[in-house]
C-alpha cells in the first residue's frame, strides 16, 4: 500500500481475470492500446499459463499496470526454452508518475519466488515511449527505462535481433533467476545472435 494525496494506492502482485472485470481502469492508460483495449489484454494475459499481470489499483481502478508472458510467437525469443518469459509492457497513468508506482510493482513482482525460474526479457521500444508527456529526450527516456529496469536485476543485453537493432535507443534487458539452468541460459545466449 502507498499513501499518495488521493488515497491507498494498492499494489496487487497477481490480479486475476475476474479481480481485472470488475475493476475500471485509467482512460488514460493509452501508451500501447486504447484503455479498454488495453484492459481486455490485461484479461487475456492473466489467463495465460505464463501470464501474470501487477497493479496499481486506486479505489477500484487500475492506474498502472506491469504484465509478463510467454513471447510473441513473431518473436525468435518463443522457439527458446519455456523459462523465458516477456515483461510485456509497464505503464503508470500520467496522473499518478514519479510516484515510485512502477518501481513499486516491478518490487513485488520479483518479490515471488516463482519469478526466479524464469529468464524474463524486456524488449525496450522508443516509439512506445511517452517523450512529450514526459519531457525528456530520446536518450533521457532511454537512461529513464534502462536504470528503471536495473532496479530489479534487469541488464542491458546485446542483440542482433531485428526490431532491436532497427534503433539505437531500443534495448533487450534481461533479468537471469537465480534457479534459471544454465542449460536455458546457454540455449538463450545462442539465440541472441543469428551469426
Ligand atoms: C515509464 C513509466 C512506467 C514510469 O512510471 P513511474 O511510476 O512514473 O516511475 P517511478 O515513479 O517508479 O520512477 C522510476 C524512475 O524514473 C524516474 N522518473 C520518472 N519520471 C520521471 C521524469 N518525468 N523525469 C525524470 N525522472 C523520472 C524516477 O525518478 C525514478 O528514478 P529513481 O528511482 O532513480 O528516482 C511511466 O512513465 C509510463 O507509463 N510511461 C509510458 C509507458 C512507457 O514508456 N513504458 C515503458 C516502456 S515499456
Amino acid at each position: 500500500m502507498i499513501q499518495i494525496p488521493d488515497g491507498d494506492m494498492l499494489i496487487c502482485g497477481v490480479t486475476s481475470p475476474e479481480e481485472l472485470e470488475e475493476m475500471s481502469i485509467d482512460l488514460m492508460l493509452k501508451a500501447f492500446r486504447p484503455a479498454e483495449r488495453q484492459k481486455q489484454f490485461l484479461m487475456e494475459i492473466s489467463k495465460l499459463p505464463r501470464g501474470k499481470v501487477v497493479t496499481a489499483q486506486l479505489k477500484g481502478e487500475i492506474v498502472g499496470y506491469v504484465t509478463f508472458c510467454p513471447p510473441d510467437e513473431s518473436e525468435r525469443w518463443s522457439s527458446g526454452p519455456e523459462e523465458i518469459i516477456e515483461l510485456g509492457s509497464i505503464e503508470v497513468s500520467p496522473k499518478f508518475r514519479k510516484h515510485g508506482l512502477a518501481r513499486q510493482m516491478l518490487e513485488v513482482a520479483f518479490k515471488d519466488e516463482n519469478m526466479e525460474k524464469y529468464l524474463v526479457l524486456a524488449t525496450e521500444y522508443y516509439w512506445h515511449w511517452d517523450m512529450e508527456g514526459m519531457g525528456m529526450n530520446i536518450w533521457e527516456y532511454r537512461e529513464m527505462i534502462k536504470r528503471l529496469m536495473e532496479t530489479v536485476d534487469m541488464v542491458l543485453t546485446d542483440t542482433d535481433e531485428e526490431e532491436i537493432s532497427s534503433h539505437p535507443a531500443n534495448m533487450l534487458m534481461v533479468r537471469f533467476g537465480n534457479k534459471v539452468s544454465p542449460t536455458t541460459t546457454r540455449q538463450f545466449e545462442t539465440m541472441l545472435f543469428t551469426e
